[in-house]
């Protein structure tokens, strides 16, 4: 079985790229599956051309993944760069694409409503996805709610490309879903996204911390009055962190009246401290020494080259596409 997933860096990783993804992206590496992690930076262009701005973004999205406790040794963990056949293979896709397909893509639809003209790469963004998935032949791709539209993608291309080869040239891919944090609530109570500017990122803390869970919105009943946790972003946000037990004994607080959301705020600030205290900490020692971090990279980014080249060598062949180039960086 192969694992694969990715994350954009476009900005700081917030509770809702954990609970969705991170997480389970920690917690599989103990199974013997293969798994592949990676950081998408050509998808990140889709909305940042600034060169420093994404690739401080793509070494902080690095470090944050090994300070939560991804593990380089048990998975690989690149750069999507460092796999340039990805968008290779994304172009042969892309003529496998009717374009009404992309037109259904929630993404492109968002930005058009929102009366903004989309870029062409924003347009195909899902097709890259589907290379960055098919290249590696994965099985399993953990991520949060919102890619299923993107995942049912990648499985209608492989699937046009396997009946048009008549034979298992891709791999059909699975989406994998949490139960609990698939859709992760931002301080203004929809769902958290960087590009709504209402996250709450996974490294904040102390007072920083406190000043952004200071602006989550809740009702605005008093002090003594009984509250409703069910219905309360905090309260939410708690049931993520806490233990069942300490969950109820919350919630009985909220209807018992004399409970504030300050006292909700700061319950949540104490179980994020001890969440990722360690966390933390790991990520101080990582960011005084980015070129390990560039080393990890670049050895996942060998890893992961290795294991596409071969797919890549079999759909040229399959498609005739000639090549006079046989240095082994490029073929299998
Ligand atoms: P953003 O929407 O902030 O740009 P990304 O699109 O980079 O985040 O998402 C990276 C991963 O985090 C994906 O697997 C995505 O499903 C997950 N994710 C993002 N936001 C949430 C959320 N609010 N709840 C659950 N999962 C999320
Ligand atoms: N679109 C994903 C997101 O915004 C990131 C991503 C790119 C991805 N390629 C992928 C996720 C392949 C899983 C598999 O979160």
């Amino acid at each position: 079985m192969i694992t694969l997933s990715g994350i954009q860096p476009s900005g700081q990783l917030h509770l809702g790229n954990y609970f969705g993804a991170i997480r389970q992206h920690v917690e599989r590496q103990t199974t013997p599956d293969e798994s592949f992690y990676f950081i998408a930076n050509y998808h990140s262009l889709t909305s940042i051309h600034e060169g420093d701005s994404l690739a401080k973004y793509s070494l902080d999205v690095a470090i944050d993944y090994l300070a939560l406790g991804l593990d380089a040794t048990k998975c690989t963990l690149y750069l999507q760069s460092d796999v340039p056949e990805t968008t290779e293979l994304a172009w042969i896709l892309s003529t496998f694409s009717p374009v009404s397909l992309m037109e259904k893509g929630v993404a492109y639809k968002d930005k058009i409503a929102q009366g903004l003209t989309p870029n062409i790469g924003l347009f195909t963004y899902p097709i890259l996805q589907a290379a960055d998935i098919l290249i590696m032949q994965s099985n399993v791709v953990p991520v949060g709610e919102d890619q299923k539209q993107n995942i049912e993608i990648a499985r209608d291309l492989a699937q046009k490309v396997n009946h048009s080869a008549q034979k298992e040239l891709c791999t059909i891919p699975e989406p994998m879903f949490v139960e609990k944090g698939a859709n992760v609530p931002g301080t203004d109570g929809k769902k958290m996204s960087k590009s709504s500017g209402n996250t709450i990122p996974i490294f904040a803390e102390g007072k920083a911390l406190k000043k952004t869970l200071g602006t989550i919105v809740t009702d605005s009943k008093g002090l003594d009055e009984s509250k409703d946790p069910e219905s309360c972003t905090v309260y939410r946000l708690i049931q993520l962190f806490a233990t069942d037990e300490k969950a109820d004994e919350i919630a009985e607080a909220y209807r018992a009246g004399g409970y504030g959301y300050g006292h909700a705020k700061q319950a949540l600030q104490e179980l994020m401290d001890d969440h990722f205290g360690e966390a933390r900490e790991r990520r101080h020692d990582l960011s005084t020494r980015p070129d390990d971090v560039m080393d990890l990279l670049r050895e996942g980014g060998r890893n992961a080259r290795k294991k596409a080249a071969p797919f890549m060598e079999a759909m040229r062949e399959h498609f005739g596409l000639l090549t006079t180039d046989t240095s082994p960086s490029v073929r299998a």
